[in-house]
């Protein structure tokens, strides 16, 4: 092997050790650079004979020719191998599932709340809406409820800051405030296109549309275990008119019943009862004829003729007008809807529980 087939030879072993494209240009340095092997060479022919130099000269120039296609070679190789390791580093499996957005669903409370509005709206009820933070009056004095009566005390209920000692603010016990808030607007409205304008304390005793409502919302009591949360669900309903009756009452919620429960041999107890804003009042059981709570007697709310002082609360002349009234456990109703045991499911916020209802 002459002197410049091993100066190729060896340009190519070079460029081959060469790991990185920075390496491969010093090593290219190394034989094409201003001190490189075949620089030198050149300037080496200075001192040949024009016929040598004719010779060497060309020798030189493929020699140098083979050296560059060996370093441009090698550069392509190791850029396609830096592409090669770029595109594993960030490769994509294409194949993977997508990440999913779940559809969401209603609370199994609010799923009965739509019923329970859907199958009164049937039958002709309004439905009104009301504030969970109410007056004493609203929550109690106006519903005939005693200044003793033991749902007053800081034991059942929750106070809350803002309005005075006689007449403090509270989260609202029950949805029966509702009754009176609307009832007062039903009058205040038909009385002014009647008569013009509402005098203050003249109870009203002239004709209007009946009153026929249902009030559904958050109430808050001082309670709490597998059957009692501090904050559960109630729907009051409210129907007054000039001959609105007991019998009117026990058809309406024994109709409402059935249609829940999509059960038409479900049968309804009235059993006597007391509350300060009907009389008479009466609790409302339930009783299923088939499935697994067959026989067993279920209490769901209570109800009654609305008692002549709340009738005057609300502006009216119990000469003139009468109704009825009930409320009911709307949690209660879920739990039976859905055969769940515990109310507490319904309010700790579990995902695997609540996405079973969607
Ligand atoms: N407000 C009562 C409670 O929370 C339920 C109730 C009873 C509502 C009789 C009524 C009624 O409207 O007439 O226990």
């Amino acid at each position: 092997m002459n002197d410049l087939q091993s100066v190729v030879a060896h340009a190519k072993a070079a460029f081959e050790l060469a790991r990185t494209p920075a390496e491969l240009e010093n090593t290219k340095a190394q034989y094409l650079g201003k001190s490189g092997r075949i620089t030198e060479m050149m300037k080496g022919m200075a001192a040949l004979s024009v016929e040598e130099k004719k010779t060497q000269g060309a020798a030189i120039n493929l020699a140098k020719q083979a050296i560059e296609a060996a370093l441009n070679a090698r550069r392509q190789a190791l850029a396609d191998a830096e592409l090669q390791a770029q595109l594993q580093a960030e490769a994509l499996d294409v194949t993977l599932p997508g990440r999913q957005r779940g559809s969401g669903g209603l609370h199994p409370v609010s799923l009965t709340l739509e019923r329970i509005e859907a199958i009164f709206g049937s039958m002709g009820f309004e439905v009104a809406q009301g504030p969970e933070i109410e007056s004493d009056w609203f929550n109690f004095t106006a519903l005939n409820t005693p200044e003793d009566h033991p749902a007053r005390s800081m034991h059942d209920t929750f106070y809350v800051e803002g309005g005075t000692e006689q007449a403090p603010n509270l989260l609202r016990t029950h949805t029966s405030p509702m009754q009176v808030r609307h009832a007062v607007q039903h009058v205040k409205k038909h009385r002014m296109a009647a008569e013009g304008s509402v005098p203050a304390n003249a109870l009203f005793s002239g004709a209007m549309p009946e009153i026929r409502v249902i009030a559904p919302g958050r109430t808050y009591r001082v309670d709490s275990d597998a059957t009692h949360s501090p904050m559960f669900h109630q729907c009051e309903g409210l129907w007054v008119g000039e001959n609105i009756s007991f019998k009117d009452l026990k058809f309406v919620l024994t109709d409402f019943c059935r249609t829940l429960f999509e059960q038409d041999d479900l049968v309804l107890r009235f059993r006597p009862s007391f509350f300060p804003f009907t009389e008479p009042s009466a609790e409302i059981d339930i009783q299923f004829q088939s499935g697994a709570l067959a026989g067993r007697w279920l209490e769901v709310g209570g109800s009654g003729q609305v008692h002549p002082n709340v009738i005057r609360n609300m502006g009216l002349d119990p000469e003139r007008y009468i109704g009825f009234a009930f409320g009911m456990g709307v949690d209660r109703f879920t739990m039976l809807r859905y055969g769940v045991n515990d109310l507490r499911l319904f309010f700790d916020g579990d995902i695997r529980f609540l996405s079973q209802f969607r």
